[in-house]
């Protein structure tokens, strides 16, 4: 069962980042690690970048820098591709999201601007609020997939990577369901070339990747890989996936704060939250399609965390509202309200009021930048299929048939830390400490 340490491959050459959608996200990202390369920035955020691991006993004082533990690629060894339906370059296309500032972004011009999407898979139906001419023409989905491929070898050849990683940044399609097309791989090849409805543009890129052995993350709710033909086919090609929607501003928190709620055994009545961002992410969601995406996304995370089930008279009747807001003069500077009511002792109520003035994508893209190493050391690894311990990263976790997915930060962090020191050999830390005492 254990993927011993040998078993790791070397990170040796360059890695690929294979992004899709070229907007506020990707640019952050990108600019970031050009002038973290630089020294002129510092990758505060990135657990790959600034986090120790702790190993053994406290008492042995052995906390490792987690990117001198474990064999991940370098900044250095990072090389970009992406695909938009606007042709702008990276460093138009980050002037534009106007999350960085000018002078930052001058420092890295040349690197961004080498940056230069390769048209589009991209269908209206899915994201109804967006039009722009960077788009491939094709007969037939499979066609697109076919041209997503020829687009991977030829970055692969002028770039020379040795790995690639595909991680979509690209905007929240319509709320779909799994449809039969979506159950068996047979089904949904037949799907792509008969141009069923049901393959959103995010399964031709997925399906591109896997079929050329890249691995898949999803930073939007898409439903994507989550889907039974997609899952067989990165287990057909021995590959990761992992998704969905990353967790950043509003439910980052509601993740941090409801276990500790939860932990003291105080009720809950209501959860308000709200959200006004004026970003080209917020224009998409105002779509009432693309916005029922993201809410499922949203909501799910109050219920597995506080388990009405096992406490209902703790939890069973939560009024819990999301919205979102589309709010141009906000740009990509959120403002995410929670009211929080929650109730003590004796059913006292009480109320707690969270205001968190975020900023979109400058909390995402350290997301991004562990997502691309931790999913290549998983390929490296030979780790296939869904990697549940990658949900720290993700609102809504894919887990396997059946079981719940865990929202809890602090769990999700430990099962991460815990499955690098599984994957390098060390023993497990269950915090039981009991040896301190004897
Ligand atoms: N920023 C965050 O905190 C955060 C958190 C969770 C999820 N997300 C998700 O990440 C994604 C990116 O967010 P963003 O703020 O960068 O949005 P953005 O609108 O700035 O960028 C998305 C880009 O994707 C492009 N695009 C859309 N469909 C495409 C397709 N089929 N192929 C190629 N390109 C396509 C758009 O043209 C746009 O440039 C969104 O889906 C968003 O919901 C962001």
């Amino acid at each position: 069962m254990s993927p011993k340490p040998s078993k790791i491959a070397p990170s040796e050459g360059k890695l690929g980042v294979l992004l899709v959608g070229l907007g506020a996200v990707s640019t952050t990202f990108i600019a970031g690690v050009e002038a973290v390369k630089k020294k002129i920035a510092r990758p505060f955020g990135s657990m790959t970048q600034m986090g120790h691991i702790r190993l053994g006993k406290r008492t042995e004082k052995r906390s490792p820098l987690i990117q001198e533990f474990v064999p991940l690629a370098k900044l250095t060894d990072l090389a970009f591709c992406s695909w938009d339906i606007f042709p702008e370059n990276a460093y138009e296309s980050a002037l534009k999201s106007g999350v960085l500032e000018r002078s930052l972004l001058t420092e890295v011009r040349e690197d961004l601007e080498g940056v230069k999407p390769f048209p589009a898979v991209f269908d209206r139906n899915y994201v109804r609020k967006l039009n722009g001419p960077n788009q491939k023409k094709g007969r037939t989905k499979m066609d697109l997939a076919d041209q997503l491929q020829g687009d991977f070898r030829k970055f692969q050849e002028t770039e020379r990577v040795k790995r690639m990683v595909m991680v979509w940044c690209g905007s929240t399609e319509v709320y779909l369901q799994p449809k039969p097309v979506h159950q068996t791989l047979r089904a949904f090849e037949k799907g792509l070339k008969e141009n069923d409805p049901d393959i959103p543009s995010s399964m031709v890129y997925a399906y591109a990747a896997l079929k050329s052995r890249i691995p898949y993350a999803n930073g939007a709710p898409n439903l994507t890989t989550d889907v039974p033909a997609l899952l067989e086919l990165a287990h057909e090609m021995k590959m990761p996936v992992s998704g969905k929607d990353f967790k950043t501003g509003q439910t980052l928190m509601k993740t941090i704060v409801a276990p500790g709620l939860k932990a003291r055994y105080l009720g809950l009545s209501g959860w308000f939250s709200t959200n006004i961002l004026g970003n080209r992410d917020g224009e998409v969601l105002d779509d009432p399609e693309s916005f029922k995406t993201k809410e499922e996304s949203k909501l799910g995370v109050l219920d597995t965390i506080l388990q009405p089930e096992l406490y209902p008279e703790l939890y069973g009747k939560i009024h819990h509202k999301v919205r979102i807001n589309y709010y141009p003069p906000r740009g990509d500077n959120k403002e995410g309200w929670d009211n929080i009511d929650i109730f003590g002792w004796l059913g006292y109520p009480m109320q707690l009021k969270l205001d968190f003035l975020c900023r979109d994508s400058i909390l995402a893209a350290p997301l991004v930048l562990d997502l691309v190493l931790y999913m290549d050391l998983a390929q490296r690894a030979e780790m296939k299929g869904i990697q549940e311990w990658l949900s720290f990263y993700y609102k809504s976790p894919m887990t396997a048939p059946g079981l719940y997915p865990e929202h809890n930060l602090f769990i999700q962090e430990m099962k991460l830390k815990n499955t690098l020191r599984y994957l390098m050999g060390e023993e497990q830390i269950t915090h039981l400490g009991l040896e301190y005492y004897e």
